[in-house]
């Protein structure tokens, strides 16, 4: 059954092959935004079960989304009860919460990022799961080249611990980071964290975090419809 999901073909396989061609198996692996299920959620799923090892949680925000994704994964992919554990709610309380609920030991080898488009909250997540993350382990993000990648993007790309690429196999792009070394060089870190800062007071980025959304939504509603999904979506 062919249930509804996001990315396209390649990013697809790209997901996979990072599970199955991984040097170890991954073990943990969190997904943020699993909308429908049928994107990412589906192909890391089948991808664990292919490498036979591995268990996702994956969080979603949105509640009718939620109920839907797990209707849909429990009819598409039967081992789900064994590899696949849901979260609702919003991925900073769900990721704190589940931290809480772990083994002190635990690492988490696999990550795709793909919530919400507020560009704050992709670097909040890596923050919130970097600590966890081992060397070899690997960070997926969806959406880098809009706005909802724009602050991790570059934030990591400038971390020399990681070892990253920007896929650009569709309008909205697929990163990928591997972890290389425990820790970054203080020098590498303070250039992104320098680059991160001048990011969030760009004016445009002030605007989207302090204005109430319905002053953000009446503006765009304002602009040629075109010009307004380019402006929320963040597209060049
Ligand atoms: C672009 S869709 C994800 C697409 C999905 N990864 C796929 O491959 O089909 C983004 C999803 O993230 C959810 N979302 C938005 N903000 C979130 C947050 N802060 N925490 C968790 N989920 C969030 C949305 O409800 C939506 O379902």
């Amino acid at each position: 059954m062919a249930i509804e999901g996001q990315l396209n073909e390649v990013e697809r396989r790209l997901i996979t092959e990072a599970i199955t061609q991984a040097a170890k198996k991954p073990v943990v692996a969190i997904e943020v935004g699993t909308w429908l299920g049928g994107g990412s959620t589906l192909h890391i799923l089948r991808a664990l079960e292919l490498n036979g090892a591995g268990h996702l949680w994956g969080i979603e925000a949105d509640r009718s989304i939620y109920q839907r994704m797990l209707a849909n994964i429990r009819e598409a992919f039967p081992a789900a009860e064994n590899r696949f554990t849901p979260l609702f709610g919003f991925s900073d309380d769900v990721l704190k919460r589940w931290k809480t609920e772990q083994p002190t030991n635990t690492i988490v080898d696999f990550v795709f990022l793909d919530g919400g488009n507020n560009p704050r909250e992709q670097i909040e997540e890596f923050e919130l799961l970097d600590p966890l993350i081992p060397l070899g382990g690997q960070l997926l993000s969806h959406d880098a080249k809009i706005r909802k990648g724009r602050w991790l993007v570059p934030y990591i790309s400038r971390l020399d611990n990681w070892e990253s690429r920007l896929h650009d196999v569709s309008e909205n792009g697929l990163f990928y980071a591997k972890k290389i070394a425990a820790r970054p060089s203080s020098q590498s870190l303070r250039a992104a964290k320098w680059h991160l800062f001048r990011q969030a007071c760009h004016p445009g980025e002030i605007a989207a975090s302090y204005l109430p959304s319905s002053v953000c939504g009446f503006a765009l509603r304002l602009l040629p419809k075109k010009f307004s999904r380019k402006l929320s979506d963040g597209k060049n």
